[in-house]
């Protein structure tokens, strides 16, 4: 049965754990998945998560069955922090949010409704983008391409290519946007750009598709969402993913979810109907645990004034860790001005290393960043910055 059955490549991202888990050498830094670090090199635990779970072992439930939509309150709070709680499209009604596997769930219950809906669209991604995207979208049945984004000429956005990709797009393409924080290069592009942007998916009829996997990462929640808003004032129809693994350091819950702004209650109702037919035939409905702490955190005001601390204390890190690689970088006698790297938002570095560079960091030095240069700069810390710059410093 199984004999013409190829072996598939690693994961781009997640593959390079494994690899990372078997390296012997005790140096070893993973700078490779999008995971943020404290500065002890450890997986923080927020407190707001650590309250609300206190509170339900306090009151222990049995675990039914969710509603394939998940827990109404939690896709009550992502439509709340994602388009605002007073909102028009929140009083009206017309959001369809249900409670995801993580961000990529989002992405895939939107990438199958999208399918079913008008199967015969493209979809454009950034070149370069999430590396999943690609892959998410291609194996939900589309033709991917992608549109320009990132010059490593000027070693920023190549913005006219951009625009000039979605007003040639056909109506109908679905273009996948990075809200903030874009994954993997780090730049983001201007809020005029964005006005430029919602522009032209409103002249030329596209889909936007907005993936919110870094809310609270760049400069704060509101000012990371804030592009949704250009989308609502826009009049548009548009799909949000949103992912709790970072800003609630939950990687291992899964929690995410995708809100479909409509055009009435009723649309959203319709919407809704359908998303569920894509959950229910992929899993059924979400799990509790983790939807169950976010929900709790985000509805309560002192775990909420918690939460938003504890992710402004891991965003001011991440900004003084690009500062220290930067300085880490000269003084390590790279000639090269590495000062771009603070210019950029985020988890991560687009540090413009080859592919063989980022081979030689892995093998030699034990230092993990993907093939494509990018390195999770959330996962430096006092103590690894001063080896990993040598590292760098050994290979460029
Ligand atoms: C990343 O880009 O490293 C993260 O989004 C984790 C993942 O699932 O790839």
């Amino acid at each position: 049965l199984f004999t013409a059955v190829e072996m598939a490549p690693r994961d781009p991202i997640l593959g390079l754990n494994e690899q990372f888990a078997a390296d012997t050498n005790p140096a070893k830094v993973n700078l490779g998945v999008g995971v943020y670090y404290d500065d002890n090199g450890k997986l923080p635990l927020l407190e707001c998560v650590q309250a609300a779970e206190k509170q339900m072992m306090e009151a222990p439930k049995a675990r039914g069955y969710l509603p394939i939509d998940g827990i109404a309150a939690y896709d009550a709070a992502v439509k709340g922090l994602v388009f605002g709680a007073d909102s028009e499209p929140v009083t009206s009604g017309r959001v369809a949010t249900v409670q995801c596997i993580g961000g990529t769930g989002g992405l895939k219950v939107g990438a199958d409704f999208l399918k079913h809906l008008n199967p015969n669209a493209k979809v454009l991604i950034s070149d370069p983008s999430w590396e999943n995207h690609r892959a998410l979208f291609t194996n939900a049945g589309f033709t991917v391409e992608s549109y320009p984004y990132y010059d490593a000429a000027t070693r920023g956005i190549n913005f006219a290519g951009m625009l000039a990709a979605l007003n040639a797009a056909p109506a109908g393409t679905i273009v996948v946007l990075h809200a903030c924080c874009h994954n993997p290069t780090g730049y983001d592009i201007t809020a005029a750009q964005w006005d430029e942007v919602v522009a032209a998916v409103k002249a030329n009829n596209l889909v936007a598709f907005l993936d919110m996997a870094y809310q609270g990462f760049g400069y704060g929640l509101a000012e990371d969402g804030a592009v949704i808003g250009k989308f609502v004032a826009a009049g548009l129809n548009f799909f949000v993913s949103t992912s709790f693994s970072k800003s609630f350091s939950l990687y291992g819950e899964r929690v995410g979810g995708l809100s479909v702004l409509c055009e009435s209650k009723e649309e959203a109702g319709r919407v809704l109907s359908q998303l569920k037919i894509v959950i229910r035939t992929n899993y059924s409905n979400p799990p509790i645990h983790g939807g169950m702490v976010v929900a709790m955190v985000l509805d309560t005001p002192e775990l909420r004034a918690l939460w938003e601390k504890e992710l402004g204390e891991m965003r001011v890190r991440i900004k003084a860790m690009r500062q220290k690689l930067v300085d880490g970088l000269k003084a390590a006698g790279v000639k090269e001005d590495m000062s771009f790297i603070t210019k950029q938002i985020g988890m991560f570095s687009y540090s413009g290393l080859s592919k063989d560079q980022m081979v030689r960091l892995r093998n030699e030095f034990g230092v993990y960043g993907t093939d494509t240069g990018r390195m999770c700069v959330a996962a430096l810390n006092s103590k690894n910055i001063d080896y990993v710059c040598a590292s760098i410093a050994k290979v460029i």
